[in-house]
């Protein structure tokens, strides 16, 4: 089958993608409103524990990732999909959606507010669509790759300030790394000046990299529906991403670093011996 070249550099977009990105600004407002219902009831909502008992899945997660294959085999029925809760459905067209129905759960399961729903979209491996959307803010993190990024529409850039002790480092924290590691760095970054935030959703703090909240981002260890949203709207706002590893096992994950690019070296030196 014949399919249009992923990505732009201005100009006449490739028609599959433009469909799919007007098609995928709808869904993830769709899926953030039914999140938002389960979110307003978050007491009675019936939650169960994964690997642990701090990673945790909810009734809302499992309903929102439905929602949104649905949709999305209505729209595209030849695409796949690899969402957290239900894994892998294969598809033959070479798009794939990499989707987080709720990033941020086990805020969401206490009642707090830090939580978001992230697709990526992959034509033939490669992220050419990042959408992240915040509902209880009603903001829209959007990019094409080769387009730039946008925030409900307008454009967006990462923060300009110089050094690591004049910003916010989102820092990612989870039972999947050692504590010792987690320490380390955390020491490293004091030294610097650096402080760090954690708000419990990776995507989200991701996404607020790329408008300028906060001057990077580090996990150790993240899953691909955590972080390939994110990435690609960080990289089309003027930030630097390092690859994310996606040989091998692309379920595997591995360590996410992002950042302003004049604060890269330093952002590595912190993080170096982790
Ligand atoms: C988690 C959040 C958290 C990050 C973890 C993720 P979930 O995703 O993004 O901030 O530190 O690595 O697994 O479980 O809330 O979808
Ligand atoms: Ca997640
Ligand atoms: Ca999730």
């Amino acid at each position: 089958m014949t399919r249009d070249v992923a990505g732009y550099a201005g100009g006449a977009r490739p028609s599959e993608q433009a469909a799919r990105f007007g098609f995928a600004q709808g869904l993830i407002r769709e899926a953030g409103a039914l999140a938002l219902r389960y979110f307003k009831d978050f007491a009675t909502l019936q939650v169960f524990a994964k690997a642990n008992a701090q990673d945790v899945v909810s009734e809302a997660d499992r309903e929102v990732e439905n929602l949104i294959w649905s949709r999305i085999r209505e729209a595209f029925p030849e695409d796949g999909m690899i969402g957290e809760e239900f894994g892998l459905r294969q598809g033959r067209s070479g798009w794939d959606w990499v989707v987080d129905p709720i990033d941020g759960t086990s805020c969401f399961v206490h009642g707090l507010r830090s939580w978001c729903v992230s697709i990526a979209v992959r034509c033939d491996e490669t992220s050419v669509l990042g959408l992240i959307f915040d509902p209880n803010a009603d903001e829209l993190f959007a990019a094409e790759r080769g387009g730039g990024a946008t925030l409900n529409g307008l454009q967006i850039g990462v923060d300009s300030r110089s050094a690591l002790n004049e910003g916010l480092l989102g820092f990612g924290v989870n039972h999947r790394v050692p504590s010792s590691a987690i320490a380390a760095v955390v020491h490293r970054l004091l030294d610097a000046g650096g402080i760090f935030i954690r708000s419990g959703s990776g995507a989200l703090m991701l996404a607020h990299v790329a408008c300028g909240r906060l001057i990077g981002y580090y996990e150790p260890h993240i899953n691909a529906w955590d972080c390939l949203a994110g990435l690609l709207i960080i990289t089309e706002a003027g930030g630097w991403a390092a690859e994310f590893p996606g040989h091998g096992d692309f379920r595997a994950g591995g360590p996410v670093i992002a950042a302003a690019p004049q604060v890269r070296s330093e952002l590595l030196r912190v993080i170096a011996d982790d």
